[in-house]
């Protein structure tokens, strides 16, 4: 890894093993984009790759740089209103009304490592030799603001985190109407666009379209990324598959609005932009003031998508998520949303960990309901003390008694919410978002709370860490159900509006950080009605999200797939519920709901009392499996094999770092007759190796495997490895070893 500057031709390379970056100082003096790909050869000068010429309509700069039009040069950071007519990276309003800029390089400063952002979350290194980061400087001579852009490049793997930090060096006050986290300008658009999209309980499937020109966007105005769109999009080549060929990710570490989008321009010139929406953004800079964007990450692959993500896995696995549970295999645990919802005493919910505790279950969650005069969703929520009708002993009472049974305690929040029937509301009307004279939308019979004030955050801070103090609580469940209407604050100025949505989940930010930071040990994980905020933004203060409220296996088989092409198993929240299915009214085999969730951090929604012997014997066997394994499920290398979106059958696999373990996972939605064989061609195992099909006397070897494949289907599978008939929403697990 390494960055070099060329000081004759002002050319930046920025490189490891994988990928060069490249830019240089165009003759304008704004900042040029030349190549991000594949690593190549270093050489002085790269400005032959810049492709300027006159074209016959374009503005041009001056009649002495008549070439120098920017709309048809690539660059690294463009402003709006200067002969580029793309959409800008930054457009700044200044007093006078105008919204033009002229970003010009002014210097450059190369350190080791990779600096932190103050109040956001973003990739880290643990010892300096693991990043090196480029930042260079640009000025705006007329207004005096600065943009700091910063370009932080791995020791290892295809990744470049990128950010911007603006700075007010002149003497009047300045708007940011736009503040875009990453630009990139790319030679051509022979791409195609993923985007991971959905809806409430059918979050992340994945999208795919060809590039043409126009403008192609996804983004959230909602207050949070969303269950909708996901701040994460892949540009591939169209023959592109999940293993050959190219293709770069984009991931935004952020949880509230946001815009990703790509513009194929007139000479099929792609321009990617990432970062806040700007829709909903102005934010004022007062002379001497600074903002931080938030961080964004973008992948190279020259191996397909399964390298893509995998480089993401490791990233944000390691480098992004934090703390005491970073590294460690993640409790088996048992939540009683599913199996009560609010109907609760605290016998009842001791009884159903009583028997979860003698299936093997290690955690057991209390889920909505404790609090305040919570009996159904229209009241309590703000009031952050147990309901003593229902927990005469207090969440300490209830945790001893989940403690004593020699299980971990875990309880639910939705700490940025109120109702209208709780006691914070009656004490502080004026603490939600609304805008004044305008009624104020509820969503689930709720407001949110104005997180942009620091008042409003101690004030939850204090009632959590009140609890957290006084009981023994092992893991937090923080949720988030509805999304930010008339967002506007009472406690800011006319001028100021406009920031009110990233001030809420820098307030969002802050609070987790201070919890997290008091109570490390506490395993958090993030929830947004289910998967509506599972961004990496919030990967930072908690390792797992639960990834959807739809806990259907088949559905999640959807879910979990789209989800894994940016996120890494450890963090995806995945439960055995009961069926009929409480979403689709589906009933699946209990051996398929499980391995689905065994690719996740394993838990189970549902009373285990309410099952028979067998299918409890069936539980005790699938946690006791669990345990043997997790390691390998929540830290190996993952691979997709076969994709939900494009068939009946589903395959994905987990392969142990030494490459001497694998477990794959096998799917079928519905059963047919008299069909062909049905064969996966595994990837990741060492091909010298011969491995053991567990439960068989066969083996293979890794070569075969991932050439001939393993056959799959029912007939084959009957013989190898079990007695059962086929039925619809079949699944099975092979696990292989080699000795
Ligand atoms: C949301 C969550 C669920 C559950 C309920 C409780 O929908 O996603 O898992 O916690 O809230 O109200």
């Amino acid at each position: 890894m390494n960055i070099i500057f060329h000081e004759q031709t002002r050319t930046f390379h920025l490189y490891n093993d994988e990928i060069s970056y490249i830019m240089t100082v165009l003759p304008s003096g704004h900042m040029g984009q030349l190549y991000f790909g594949k690593a190549i050869r270093d050489r002085e000068d790269f400005s032959h790759l810049l492709e300027d010429t006159f074209r016959i309509t374009a503005s041009y700069l001056s009649e002495e740089q008549n070439t120098m039009s920017l709309e048809h040069l690539k660059q690294e950071y463009p402003v709006y209103g200067t002969t580029d007519y793309r959409e800008p990276a930054v457009e700044v309003i200044q007093a006078n009304g105008s919204h033009l800029s002229n970003l010009q390089y002014s210097g450059y400063r190369i350190t080791d490592g990779k600096p932190k952002l103050s109040g956001l979350p973003a990739t880290y290194t643990e010892d300096d030799s693991e990043a090196k980061t480029l930042t260079i400087t640009l000025k705006d001579p007329l207004t005096g603001l600065a943009a700091e852009l910063l370009y932080t490049i791995f020791a290892g793997g295809g990744a470049l985190a990128r950010s911007v930090h603006f700075i007010n060096q002149g003497t009047e006050i300045l708007h940011l109407g736009r503040a875009m986290s990453l630009a990139l300008d790319l030679p051509d658009c022979n791409y195609e666009w993923l985007q991971f999209s959905g809806v409430w309980a059918r979050e992340r499937h994945l999208k795919t379209r060809s590039l043409e020109p126009g403008i192609v966007s996804v983004g959230s105005l909602r207050g949070a990324s969303s269950h909708e769109h996901n701040p994460f999009i892949i540009l591939k080549r169209p023959h592109t598959d999940e293993n050959q060929g190219e293709a770069i990710g984009f991931s935004l570490i952020y949880s509230g609005n946001f815009l990703a989008q790509a513009e194929v321009d007139n000479q099929d010139v792609t321009r990617i932009l990432l970062g806040i929406h700007p829709d909903t953004f102005d934010w004022k800079l007062e002379p001497g003031a600074d903002f931080q964007t938030p961080e964004a990450v973008m992948v190279y692959s020259s191996l397909g998508l399964n390298h893509l993500s995998q480089t993401f896995h490791r990233l944000y696995q390691k480098r992004l998520a934090r703390g005491y549970w970073r590294d460690r295999p993640r409790p088996i645990l048992i939540n009683n949303w599913e199996a009560t919802y609010f109907d609760f005493t605290e016998d009842r919910l001791v009884t159903i960990a009583g028997k979860a505790k003698e299936c093997g279950v290690e955690l057991f969650v209390l889920d909505d309901g404790w609090f305040g005069a919570r009996r159904n969703d229209s009241a309590g929520l703000g009031d952050w003390y147990a309901n003593k009708e229902l927990l005469p002993n207090g969440i300490s009472g209830l945790s001893r008694r989940i403690e004593a049974l020699g299980m971990k305690f875990g309880l639910w929040f939705e700490p940025e919410m109120v109702n209208e029937d709780s006691d914070l509301y009656r004490a502080h009307p004026d603490w939600i978002l609304r805008t004044p004279g305008r009624s104020a939308s509820l969503g689930r019979h709720q407001h949110v709370l104005d997180y942009s004030r620091k008042e409003v955050v101690d004030y939850i801070y204090e009632m959590m860490a009140k609890l957290l103090r006084e009981a023994r609580i092992s893991y937090i469940k923080w949720d988030m159900n509805r999304y930010i209407t008339e967002c506007y604050s009472a406690a800011l100025p006319s001028d100021r509006q406009g920031e009110v949505f990233h001030r809420y989940i820098l307030g969002v930010y802050d609070l987790y950080d201070r919890l997290t930071r008091e109570f490390p040990h506490v395993l958090f994980e993030s929830c947004a009605s289910g998967g509506a905020r599972f961004d990496p933004g919030l990967l930072y203060y908690a390792p797992q999200g639960w990834t959807s409220d739809d806990s259907d296996a088949i559905e999640r088989l959807k879910i979990q797939y789209g989800t894994s092409y940016c996120y890494p198993i450890s963090c995806m929240g995945s439960h055995v519920s009961a069926v009929p299915n409480h979403q689709v009214f589906r009933s699946t085999p209990l051996y398929t709901r499980a391995n689905v969730a065994y690719f996740g951090t394993f838990g189970y929604e549902l009373d285990l009392n309410k099952l028979t012997a067998d299918e409890q014997e069936e539980v005790k066997q699938q946690i006791a499996f669990m345990k043997e394994y997790r390691e390998l499920f929540q830290f190996g290398v993952f691979y997709r094999l076969r994709s939900p979106f494009e068939d009946n059958y589903t395959s994905w696999m987990v392969v142990s770092p030494d490459q001497k373990t694998a477990i794959v996972g096998w799917y079928k939605t519905l059963n047919h007759v008299n069909v062909p064989f049905t064969r996966v061609r595994l990837q990741g195992l060492a091909p010298d190796l011969c491995y053991h099909l567990e439960d068989s006397s066969l083996s293979f070897y890794g070569d075969e495997l991932m050439n001939a494949g393993l056959i799959t289907s029912d007939s084959m599978c009957g013989e190898l490895t079990g007695k059962r008939p086929s039925c619809d929403f079949d699944s099975r697990l092979f696990i292989l070893k080699a000795y």
